[in-house]
């Protein structure tokens, strides 16, 4: 058996509406997604035991054990297919870790399927999707990338077709913030407040935006239901934000649970003029610029090893 490595994107959510908690603790959400060109690089190799390593992005900040996501698909699938669970899982981090860009989940979408193809499984993907959604519910858009509506718990999944391509600014802070804290102050703050939590549904001008590729309009459409409980857990957010406005972004939001900010920008030079910005305005430790759509997880065709002279 060969190593196998798989590319998965970062995601960023152009509208996430979260509505009541649900009997498994679990909120009803409408999520928009969007797969974007911060990567991860999964290589998946036979070994005597289970392990994780992993370098770059976030490295040292990441669990190593079996509580590493990534670790986890291949227990669940080498019990589904019968196969020993010894496996060597390199990660290579471009996605920020517990950034709110389902980094963890995009490493157990790629794990999938790395093993499938390694142990030559042939699952179906959209089974393989299913078992993702038993990790994480950002998992199965980490392998079907695009742009996609997500619903459920956000791992329901129908594709929005666009042909556009809109340029990205990722505003990285330091440190990241814990998605079930975010959710619970989200609950917290509603609590406070007492207003009735409606139904989550798409927002009809957003997905025309996306259709249209007008990234204004999209920018002025983008929503995000978390955003004000990530403030209140990190309010130096709202200065990132405002920082990333002032210089000409479009549309500015928390990414997820945060506390990575996402500025949507008019084109790809606007986009670098205001990763410059925000660097110079000191409220974010650096930035990454990026576009989107992009496709979801993707085995690597294998490049020239120099040790053993295969291709
Ligand atoms: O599914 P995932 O492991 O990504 O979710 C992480 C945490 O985020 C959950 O344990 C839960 O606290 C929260 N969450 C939620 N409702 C969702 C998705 C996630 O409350 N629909």
């Amino acid at each position: 058996m060969s190593p196998v490595t798989v590319q998965v994107p970062a995601k960023v959510n152009l509208q996430l509406a979260v509505g009541a908690v649900r009997p498994d603790g679990f909120h009803e959400l409408v999520s928009v997604f969007h797969a974007v060109s911060l990567f991860d690089e999964v290589t998946v190799a036979p070994a005597d035991a289970l392990t994780v390593t992993l370098d770059g992005e976030g490295a040292g900040e990441v669990p190593l054990d079996r509580d590493n996501l990534a670790a986890r698909a291949v227990e669940l699938l080498a019990d589904r297919l019968g196969q020993s669970p010894n496996v060597h899982i390199h990660i290579r981090k471009g996605i920020p870790v517990a950034g709110g860009m389902a980094g963890g989940s995009a490493d157990a979408a790629a794990t999938l399927l790395a093993c499938d193809t390694m142990w030559r499984g042939n699952t179906p993907r959209e089974m393989l999707r299913r078992l993702g959604a038993e990790l994480g519910s950002d998992v199965p858009f980490s392998d079907l990338g695009g742009t996609a509506i997500g619903t459920g718990r956000g791992e329901r999944l129908a594709a929005v077709a666009s042909v556009a391509r809109f340029h990205w600014v990722f505003a990285l802070a330091d440190g990241g913030l814990s998605t079930p804290a975010v959710y619970r102050e989200c609950d917290r703050l509603r609590d406070e407040a007492g207003d009735d939590i409606p139904a989550p549904a798409p927002r009809e001008e957003l997905i025309a935006a996306l259709r249209a590729g007008d990234a204004p309009a999209l920018g002025a459409a983008m929503t995000n239901d978390l955003q004000a409980a990530a403030i209140s857990l990190r309010p130096s957010l709202r200065d990132t934000l405002l920082a990333g406005t002032a210089a000409g972004a479009v549309g500015a939001l928390v990414s997820g649970s945060g506390p990575t900010c996402a500025f949507l920008a008019a084109d790809e030079d606007a986009a670098k003029s205001v990763a410059r910005s925000l660097e110079a305005s000191g409220t974010c430790r650096t930035t990454r610029v990026a576009y989107g759509p992009v496709s979801g997880a993707r085995v690597l065709p294998r490049l020239w090893n120099s040790e053993s002279g295969a291709v």
